[in-house]
C-alpha cells in the first residue's frame, strides 16, 4: 500500500516537473520543432516528428494533459501557450505534409525510370543506289579509272552533236529530251548551243577528252533525264555509268572491253557470272553492243525480273566512233578507245531483286529501310 502511494507520487512528480520543464522551454521546444520540420527530408521524417510531439505519448500531448494538475493559476496560461503550440506545430506540419505531397505527385508525373533501355537515335543510312554507285567506283577505281563528274545541265552541242547524233538525225528520238527554255536574259540568249537536261552520261566523254591526253580510263556516275512516261521500269530521272578507255590504236579492242566488264560484274555480283554481247547501234560507237547479264533471279529460266528473258540488258557499249574522238579534238588515225554506259538502277535491281524502278526515287521508309 505504501509502496503504491508512494509510486503514485513519484509519478506525480515527474509530471510537475515536465509541466515546469515544458513551461520554461515551450519557447525553446517550438524553436526546436519548428526546425526539426524545417529540415525533415520526406514524409516519413516529419510524421516521426509529428508522433514524437503531437503522438499519444508526444512531448507536447503530456505536457497538455498534464495541465489539470497545475495549480489554477498557472493553468490557464500554460494552457494557453501549450495550446497555441500545439495549433501552431499542427499547421507547419501540415504546410509541410503538402508540399512533400506535391512534390511526389510532381515526381511522379515527371518520373522516368533510369533503368529502362533509351531509345536508339533513328540513324539515317545511304540509299541503295549510293551503296550501288559507291561499289562500283571502288572496283573501277582498283582497275585504275578514275571517277570524273560532268553537268546536269548540258549544251545541245555536248549531249548530242559532239556524240555523232547532228541535228534531224532520227537517232535523236532515242533519247526523250527534256529542253529547257531560252531565257530572257540576253546574257544568255548569245549562248551558241540550246540548254537540255542531259539524257546520258556520254557529253562527258567529249568533255574530257577535250581537256586531257590519251591514255584515258574514266568513269562517270550521274544523273540523267528523259522526257518519259514512268511505268515499273522507266523513270523521269535515273542514274547511269558511264566509262571511256582510250589508247594507241591497236592496244586497244572490244576483247579488253569484255574482260573488264566481266571482272567487274564478278566483283560487284561477289560470283562468276555470264554475260553475252549483242549487236545493236549507237551513233557514238562503231561497232555497237547491247550487254546483258544472266539473270540472277532465275539463272536464266526467264522470271519477272528479267521479263521472262533470263537475261537482263545491263549496258550499251561499243568502240568510239572516230567523229567523236574528232569532235573531242583526238586523231582517230592513231587513238582507238571503247566506251560503255551502265544503268545503275538497272544493277541495282538486279542484284537486289527489286521489280519497280520507282521504288528508289518513292522516299517510301518500308523500302529504304531494307538496305
Ligand atoms: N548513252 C547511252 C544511253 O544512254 C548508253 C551508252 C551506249 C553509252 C553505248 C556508251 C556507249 O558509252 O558506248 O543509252
Amino acid at each position: 500500500m505504501r509502496g503504491k502511494i508512494s509510486q503514485n507520487l513519484d509519478f506525480f512528480l515527474l509530471e510537475i516537473k515536465i509541466v515546469t520543464m515544458n513551461i520554461i522551454n515551450l519557447k525553446t521546444l517550438k524553436n526546436r520543432v519548428q526546425k526539426e520540420i524545417k529540415s525533415a527530408k520526406d514524409s516519413d521524417e516529419l510524421e516521426n516528428i509529428s508522433k514524437r510531439y503531437l503522438g499519444k505519448k508526444g512531448e507536447l500531448t503530456r505536457v497538455l494533459s498534464s495541465i489539470g494538475k497545475l495549480p489554477k493559476t498557472k493553468r490557464a496560461r500554460v494552457g494557453k501557450g501549450a495550446n497555441e503550440l500545439k495549433n501552431f506545430l499542427e499547421q507547419k506540419i501540415e504546410e509541410k505534409r503538402k508540399k512533400f505531397q506535391a512534390l511526389s505527385s510532381k515526381f511522379q508525373e515527371e518520373y522516368f525510370d533510369i533503368t529502362v533501355p533509351g531509345k536508339k537515335p533513328a540513324l539515317g543510312h545511304l540509299h541503295p543506289l549510293t551503296l550501288i554507285r559507291e561499289k562500283a567506283e571502288e572496283i573501277f577505281q582498283s582497275i585504275g579509272f578514275s571517277v570524273i563528274e560532268g553537268p546536269e545541265v548540258e549544251t545541245e552541242w555536248y549531249n548530242f552533236d559532239a556524240l555523232n547524233i547532228p541535228k534531224d538525225h532520227p537517232a535523236r528520238d532515242m533519247w526523250a529530251t527534256f529542253w529547257l527554255k531560252e531565257s530572257a536574259n540576253p546574257k544568255y540568249k548569245t549562248r551558241a548551243s540550246k540548254l537540255l537536261l542531259r539524257t546520258h552520261t556520254s557529253p562527258v566523254q567529249i568533255r574530257y577528252m577535250e581537256k586531257n591526253q590519251p591514255p584515258i580510263r574514266i568513269i562517270v556516275p550521274g544523273r540523267v533525264f528523259r522526257y518519259e512516261a514512268t511505268d515499273a521500269s522507266h523513270e523521269i530521272n535515273f542514274y547511269q555509268l558511264e566509262g571511256l578507255m582510250v589508247d594507241d590504236k591497236g592496244k586497244i579492242n572490244a576483247a579488253n572491253f569484255k574482260a573488264i566488264i566481266e571482272e567487274f560484274l564478278k566483283r560487284f555480283i561477289g560470283k562468276e557470272t555470264k554475260i553475252r554481247l549483242r549487236p545493236s547501234f549507237f551513233p557514238f560507237t562503231e561497232p555497237s553492243f547491247e550487254v546483258d547479264s544472266l539473270c540472277l533471279n532465275c539463272l536464266g529460266k526467264g522470271c519477272s525480273v528479267c521479263s521472262q528473258n533470263g537475261w537482263l540488258e545491263i549496258m550499251g557499249a561499243g568502240m568510239v566512233h572516230p567523229n567523236v574522238l574528232k569532235n573531242a579534238g583526238l586523231n582517230p588515225k592513231w587513238l582507238a578507245g571503247f566506251a560503255f554506259g551502265m544503268g545503275l538502277d538497272r544493277v541495282a535491281m538486279m542484284k537486289y531483286k527489286i521489280d519497280d524502278i520507282r521504288l528508289f526515287y518513292s522516299g517510301d521508309l518500308r523500302f529504304l529501310q531494307q538496305f
